[in-house]
């Protein structure tokens, strides 16, 4: 089977290591991929969003599936346009389609969907420009911090946590009045919810579905989660509180009435969802839903799948992903994200890099380029050092080890990364 992948960063190189393991798979291709992927898989160089030169190369290449890593492509209507063209109709793409990838293009669109399905969320209302007063009687109603989110896609920076009611206030006002351009024309208010967040992800073929091991991350650049939000700085699984008893709460109260949901709703969704929960009390609630897996959560995740996930695909495009079998490894796993000084800010790239292959690590690639032979630096988030371990504290030794081994200038870490837990 030939397969083409789409992306660039850790969580498609991850993606593509697993995939190549299949002895289903002829041939991997990766577009555009990074200098990790060109290891496991052959690199087209494509865009993910460039559709009219993705159907030209799967027709060419005979691709038999796409899969797509990042939600730029998803919530751009990739999965429509192959449905619309009569020459690539068949080839089954795994994501949603664009309505269904309005779960993460859209807060509102995926806070009405818990509400008509019951799924336990915070409480929130919308507002648009011409709603500003409501929006701050809204806010009235609420305690603190407050928590507002631009509608649309904003790279991860569309959430506010403000400390006061003036400054939500404010902030509302900057919001609506166009903060981040049309994605907050529409601005949601939610409660504060309180708890630890676990990232949740399921395969589905729109009827049934594979629940995939559980991971957290890391989001902070800092130690102690201080800082700027960033890409991800690293992951672990499994998830201590994410008990057998758990799983079931969120298998029977979310997991399940959004598969369903989805399905009554007549809203084509074939691939990855992802739960962002937060335990609140032992009761979990959807922080967010996104369209696609987690980044740097596929980095440990793809580790402790131990089924053939080409596999699972075919099982997506044929609709009987309920005959496959999903078992996990029973080891732990751990990511640590290495990544350019200065980052989230500014830094710079270009930097060679050298010991990318420390002893017991598993090294996917971020932001590298391959040029003449030697591999650069590209990007903020570099690369991530994963390893398993027959616990949490042993995989974490082994990662922090490569982490440290791997070189580039200014490479910065976090040595915190799962002592939470
Ligand atoms: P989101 O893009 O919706 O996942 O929000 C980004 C981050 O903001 C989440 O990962 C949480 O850490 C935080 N967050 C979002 N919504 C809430 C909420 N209602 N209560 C507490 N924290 C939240
Ligand atoms: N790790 C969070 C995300 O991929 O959005």
């Amino acid at each position: 089977m030939k397969l083409l992948l789409l992306g660039s960063g850790g969580r498609e190189h991850a993606l593509a290591w697993k995939i190549a393991q299949s002895p289903k798979v002829e041939k991997l291709y990766i577009a555009p991929g990074n200098a990790g992927t060109s290891e496991v898989g052959e690199n087209v160089a494509m865009k993910a969003d460039d559709f009219d030169a993705i159907a030209a190369f799967v027709l060419d290449k005979q691709v038999d599936i796409v899969v797509v890593g990042p939600e730029d492509p998803l919530v751009k209507g990739i999965v429509d346009y192959f449905k619309a063209n009569e020459a690539v109709r068949h080839i089954p793409v795994v994501g949603p389609s664009q309505e269904g990838a309005q779960l993460e293009g859209s807060k509102d669109f995926a806070k009405a969907f818990m509400k008509r399905h019951n799924i336990p969320t915070a409480a929130y209302a919308t507002f648009d420009g011409t709603q500003v007063e409501e929006g701050c009687q809204f806010l009235e109603t609420l305690q603190a911090p407050y928590v507002l989110k631009a509608d649309g896609l904003c790279a991860g920076k569309g959430v506010l946590i403000l400390p006061t009611l003036e400054e939500a206030k404010a902030e509302l006002r900057n919001m609506l009045g166009g903060k981040f351009g049309n994605a907050s024309s529409r601005v949601v208010i939610e409660e504060f919810l309180d708890g630890i967040e676990c990232s949740v992800f399921v395969l589905t073929d729109g009827k049934h579905y594979q629940i995939l091991p559980e991971a957290k991350d890391y989001k902070r650049i800092g130690e102690g989660d201080t800082g700027l939000n960033t890409g991800g700085m690293g992951s672990v699984t499994p998830v201590p509180f994410a008990t057998e008893a758990w799983m079931k709460k969120v298998e029977d109260e979310i997991i399940r009435p959004t598969v369903e949901g989805l399905d009554q709703e007549g809203i084509d969704y074939k691939g990855f969802i992802f739960f962002g929960l937060i335990n609140c009390d032992g009761q979990p609630k959807v922080i967010e839903y996104n369209c696609r897996m987690g980044d740097p959560e596929t980095e440990t995740v793809m580790l402790r799948l131990k089924s053939d996930l080409v596999d699972l695909f075919e099982g997506v495009a044929v609709g009987d992903l309920d005959q496959r079998t999903v078992e996990f490894d029973p080891r732990a796993a751990v990511c640590v994200m290495c990544v350019s000084g200065g980052y989230p800010g500014d830094y710079e790239k270009g930097f060679p890099m050298s010991n990318l292959h420390p002893e017991g690590c598993i090294v996917f690639h971020a932001g590298t380029v391959e040029q003449d032979g030697q591999v650069l630096t590209s990007g903020g988030r570099v690369i991530a050092s994963c390893a398993y371990g027959q616990d949490k504290a042993e995989a974490l030794a082994t990662a922090m080890r490569g982490a440290q081994e791997i070189q580039f200038e200014k490479k910065y870490f976090r040595r915190d990364i799962g002592q939470d837990l």
